[in-house]
């Protein structure tokens, strides 16, 4: 075998104001996946997450239900937790952005930027609910379009006609909170000068960390120009207090990444993190030998190509060896919708339908491409129906009957055909490679094609017709034993 590889895997953190649903599992089965490919080539592999909890929705929401964000987040951990479970998903460890290792390494790169001279403040004005007595963000005001006029849309996008605009463009807006009429209030905010890294993620985003199709994107960001990054919010916030800031927190969208770092920390700090002896500066530090992977989906790509690699850089962090981006899920060709009743949750779909199903269907049409993929229900019943179980299942329920009932169970010494077996085990490296490079729609299909040739074999030898014979029975017992190993 090869060197053994040293590898660090993250899916985005969903955040802790929802439940999960199938948009979301589409990552995570990719990035499980992946992980496992690599932990069963006897790499050494880590697969992190956690809870993204802070923000005003969040806060709000705990409000609402007359809790704190504190009991809210510990009740979504529990239940993000039990449905990636229920899909197999199988995390080293899974964490929240809540924690003390979170605040302590959000802090200290905050310390870094602003030692390094990356952070900068100016007042801005923002809308202001003076009945709630806090800042709005976009999504909690609400009016009429400023295009075409429709009413009660959100303060930064029109959902009838697609424009997007800044909240004080709305006519006759007003806080989704109190309903009152916003007022404009300037405050001190602080920022990150993104544009300080300009030319090292101008090289950063060519060198090969990023698909293709990515970094072309990228590319019309800074032809628009690299803007500061506001990372600060006022208080009433559920968050990090910004060090030597009272009353500003950190901007939810600063501490979320670094909870990649923390749940790792948390991880190296565990009974098994410090039996494997692994160390936080070996997958963090500068010079970090390890590889280190982010899967995200592509709307939030911003954050991940540009804001991240630039605030781990100016920390003096490594970097990320990839960026691996998807696309969306539709449902039967359309974007997940709640009244069309296609907006499916995690939960809704474990109640009706095995979860292994959907990772098999997701894997059979997943690639390394940026593209959206579609759960189309009749498609997903005939993949399952004549690929999983007719004809890759079918290996070894066509010979296992035979080796429980008439050789109690055990598989012979010898091989009916051990040179087929040998040429499907040639392919090995083959799906191998598609493994690797996230190619999974292709590694399914060339594992279709020799369950093809494992069923054709099957269909030859017709064990079914040797097994009414009791002079033909060794040779039955060789016949099921090379199925079984064709199947395995
Ligand atoms: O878009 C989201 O759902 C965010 N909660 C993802 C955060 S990913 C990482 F940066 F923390
Ligand atoms: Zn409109």
């Amino acid at each position: 075998m090869t060197e053994r590889r040293k590898i660090l895997v993250t899916s985005a953190l969903p955040y802790a104001n929802g439940p999960i649903h199938l948009g979301h599992l589409v990552e995570y089965i990719q990035t499980d996946i992946w992980v496992r490919f690599q932990k069963l080539r006897g790499h050494s592999c880590y697969y992190v997450c956690a809870d993204d909890t802070h923000g005003t929705p969040i806060m709000l929401r705990a409000a609402q239900e007359g809790i704190t964000p504190e009991a809210l987040i510990g009740r979504m951990h529990a239940e993000h937790l039990q449905d990636f479970t229920a899909f197999h998903v199988d995390f080293d460890n899974y964490y929240t952005t809540h924690s003390t290792e979170n605040r302590a390494l959000a802090s200290e790169i905050y310390r870094r930027l602003l030692a390094g001279g990356h952070i900068t403040r100016r007042t801005i004005k923002q809308a202001y609910d003076p009945v709630k007595e806090m800042f709005l963000p976009d999504r909690f005001i609400r009016g009429e379009c400023p295009r075409c006029g429709a009413k009660d849309q959100y303060g930064d996008s029109c959902e009838v006609c697609g424009a997007t605009y800044s909240p004080t463009e709305l006519k006759n807006a007003v806080s989704a909170l109190s309903g009152a009429k916003p007022i404009e209030k300037e405050s001190e905010h602080f920022f990150f000068k993104l544009g300080d890294f300009g030319t090292w993620l101008r090289e950063w985003t060519r060198a090969g960390h990023l698909q293709p199709e990515v970094a072309n994107k990228l590319d019309e960001w800074f032809n628009a120009g690299l803007q500061d990054w506001d990372i600060s919010r006022d208080a009433p916030y559920f968050g990090f207090e910004i060090p030597d800031a009272p009353g500003k927190y950190f901007y939810v969208w600063l501490d979320a990444p670094i909870g990649y770092m923390a749940s790792f920390k948390n991880f190296c700090e565990s009974d098994k993190g410090r039996a494997a002896r692994l160390r936080f500066e070996d997958y963090w530090g500068k010079d970090s030998d390890a590889e280190l992977y982010h899967f995200i989906g592509k709307d939030i790509l911003y954050f991940h190509a540009l804001f991240w690699p630039a605030m781990l850089h100016g920390s003096g962090h490594r970097t990320p060896t990839a960026i691996n981006a998807h696309g969306f899920l539709t449902i039967n060709g359309q974007k997940m919708s709640k009244s069309r009743g296609t907006f499916i949750n995690a939960r809704t779909y474990l109640n009706h339908l095995n979860p292994e199903y959907l990772r098999y269907y997701f894997a059979a049409k997943l690639s390394s491409r940026v593209e959206d993929i579609d759960l189309n229900f009749d498609d997903y019943a005939a993949r399952i129906n004549s690929n999983l179980v007719g004809k890759f299942v079918n290996i070894a329920s066509r010979a296992a009957g035979f080796i429980t009932r008439q050789f109690d169970g055990k598989l012979g010494d010898t091989l009916a055909q051990s040179a087929l077996v040998d040429e499907l085990r040639a392919e090995r490296d083959v799906i191998a490679g598609y493994y690797d490079k996230r190619e999974y729609a292709e590694a399914v299909r060339a594992i279709m094609a020799l369950a093809d040739r494992a069923n054709a074999y099957v269909d030859e030898a017709k064990p079914w017709v040797l097994a009414k014979d009791p002079a033909r029975a060794a040779e039955l017992h060789q016949v099921c034993t090379t199925a079984i190993n064709l199947f395995r």
